[in-house]
């Protein structure tokens, strides 16, 4: 089966990768309320955009026995309704894989929904929050995602390079921690060079 990081963005992004999820998500932990996620202020969705490497990944249904999960990137590109054309690109079988949506603006800036729910099923709702970023290097991005009826999140640090000092990645570890996350729920992605340099 495949780990569960990649299952996770298959869950997401691909309705028929749903039958492996049902077996391999025993006791989750519970997602934080929203009110204890912080949001970003001020958000600047132009300065957003562009590539992030994926340089830490955690969440309930994420362990860090992953641990040969290779790097992805997703890149955020603002079209014209102000929503973002997000497209994540990962090597799988020694191929470049491409996942194309849509997240949508909410009223609160730094906060999205998914465009077309209704493409993803069993995908119930889908939520996105920039927790924090300096557009320039880094950026904590929080996700929610109700799937039959089980509640998953994750949190992303997000690097505009594939490195990111280490005060970064311990911030990183401190915040997820503090939405009930272990060490055990936490995966730093290997750099890779085939794909994900190509954007
Ligand atoms: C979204 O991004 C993909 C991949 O870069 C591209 O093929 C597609 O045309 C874009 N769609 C829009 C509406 O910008």
């Amino acid at each position: 089966t495949m780990p569960h990081g990649l299952l996770w963005l298959g869950l997401t992004l691909l309705g028929a990768l749903q039958t492996q999820a049902q077996d391999s998500t025993p006791n989750l932990i519970p997602a934080p309320p929203l009110s204890k996620v912080p949001l970003q202020p001020n958000f600047q969705d132009d300065q957003f955009q562009g590539k992030w490497y994926v340089v830490g990944l955690a969440g309930n249904a994420f362990s860090k026995e992953d641990k040969d999960f290779k790097m992805y990137t997703t890149n955020y590109e603002l079209k014209e309704d102000r929503s973002y054309n997000v497209t994540s690109t990962l090597l799988r079988n020694q191929r470049c894989d491409y996942f194309v949506r849509t997240f949508v603006q909410t009223s609160q800036p730094g906060q999205f929904s998914l465009g077309n729910i209704k493409a993803y099923p069993p995908l119930q709702s889908y939520t996105v929050r920039v927790v924090d970023t300096d557009y320039n290097q880094f950026a904590t991005v929080f996700f929610k995602k109700v799937s039959q009826n089980k509640e998953y999140f994750k949190i992303t640090l997000y690097g505009r390079t594939k490195e990111l000092p280490p005060e970064l990645k311990e911030n990183f570890i401190r915040f997820v921690k503090s939405l009930g996350l272990s060490d055990d729920n936490i995966v730093f992605p290997v750099p890779i060079d085939k794909c994900i340099d190509d954007q």
